[in-house]
């Protein structure tokens, strides 16, 4: 079988699945098997050895059954980078990047600050954060062991092993304190809209990573309380929110003494991160 016939039966495939994407999926999954860049497998229609054959039923497979692309690829563009994923770990969304504009705001490229990252699962916040401000030292942190192991091989891709101080734990007992930031992207989904979420994130993602219990806003709540400890006076928290949350969450943080400096919105007109300072 060669280039052209696989991807038609591929795309067919696909197709009777409902995949948003039939064409493009199956054709990265194609660069994938013969490791080529997807322009040089639209150009060159050679024949496939059988283990690749194989090896392309075995992802389409995958795909067909909603795994998203991402883990299928086994790596995710965010911000300026590529970062390796699994299972084991959310998939970087565009969305989060409105985390890493804010925090750049408050973190001047000469100066030396300590920054800390609740809930680090693929690295690609603090990873890409340091890229841009080489100066600073961070410690990021999560409850999930297997998150952990990604974030430290993505900070060694991009040479910050020894920036990032990774520590697998949940943030309740993290003792370290006089950050001057703390940024999170916590998990905010409440239990009925889980329920309602794609087949692809609902099935494939860690719901560790999602679930932000009945109401959505038990970590966000708990990053939060821990913040006003862990956090310099006029240090900054900012963190990512669900786009009906801000007013629980701005709430809480009045309540723990938190002065709101920013409401930051998505691309998509939603509010989506809260830029704070621990006044006291
Ligand atoms: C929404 S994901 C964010 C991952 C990554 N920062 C990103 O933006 O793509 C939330 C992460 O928080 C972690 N987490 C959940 N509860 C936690 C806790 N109590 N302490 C530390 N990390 C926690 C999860 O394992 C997951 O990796």
């Amino acid at each position: 079988m060669n280039y052209i016939q696989i991807l038609k039966k591929g795309e067919n495939f696909l197709k009777k699945s409902k995949i948003k994407n039939p064409c493009l999926d199956t054709e990265l999954i194609l660069s994938k098997v013969v490791n080529k860049k997807r322009e040089e497998i639209l150009l060159n229609n050679n024949k496939l050895k059988n283990t690749d054959i194989i090896k392309f039923k075995n992802y389409l497979l995958r795909r067909f059954q909603k795994e998203p692309m991402a883990y299928i690829l086994g790596y995710k563009y965010f911000w300026k980078d590529k970062f390796l994923i699994n299972k084991s770990v959310l998939i970087p969304r565009p969305d989060t990047e409105i985390v890493i504009e804010e925090a750049l705001k408050y973190l001047p490229i000469d100066k030396s600050k300590k920054i800390l990252d609740v809930g680090t699962g693929s690295g690609c916040i603090i990873v890409s954060l340091l890229k841009e401000r080489p100066k600073c030292v961070a410690t990021a942190v999560d409850i999930s062991k297997k998150a952990i192991n990604v974030a430290k091989t993505n900070a060694k891709l991009h040479q910050l092993e020894n920036k990032i101080n990774f520590i697998n734990i949940d943030i309740d007992k993290h003792k370290s304190y006089n950050y001057d930031l703390i940024i999170s992207n916590p998990p905010y989904i409440n239990s009925i809209e889980l329920n309602r979420l794609d087949d692809d994130i609902k099935f494939h993602e860690p719901m560790l990573a999602l679930s932000g219990g009945s109401n959505g806003l038990s970590k966000i709540k708990k990053v939060i309380i821990k913040s006003k400890k862990l956090l310099k006076i006029n240090g900054k928290l900012i963190f990512e929110i669900g786009y009906k949350q801000k007013d629980h969450c701005l709430k809480i943080l009045n309540e723990n003494g938190f002065y709101i400096n920013k409401i930051s919105r998505d691309l998509s007109g939603k509010d989506r991160c809260i830029v704070s300072t621990k006044l006291q």
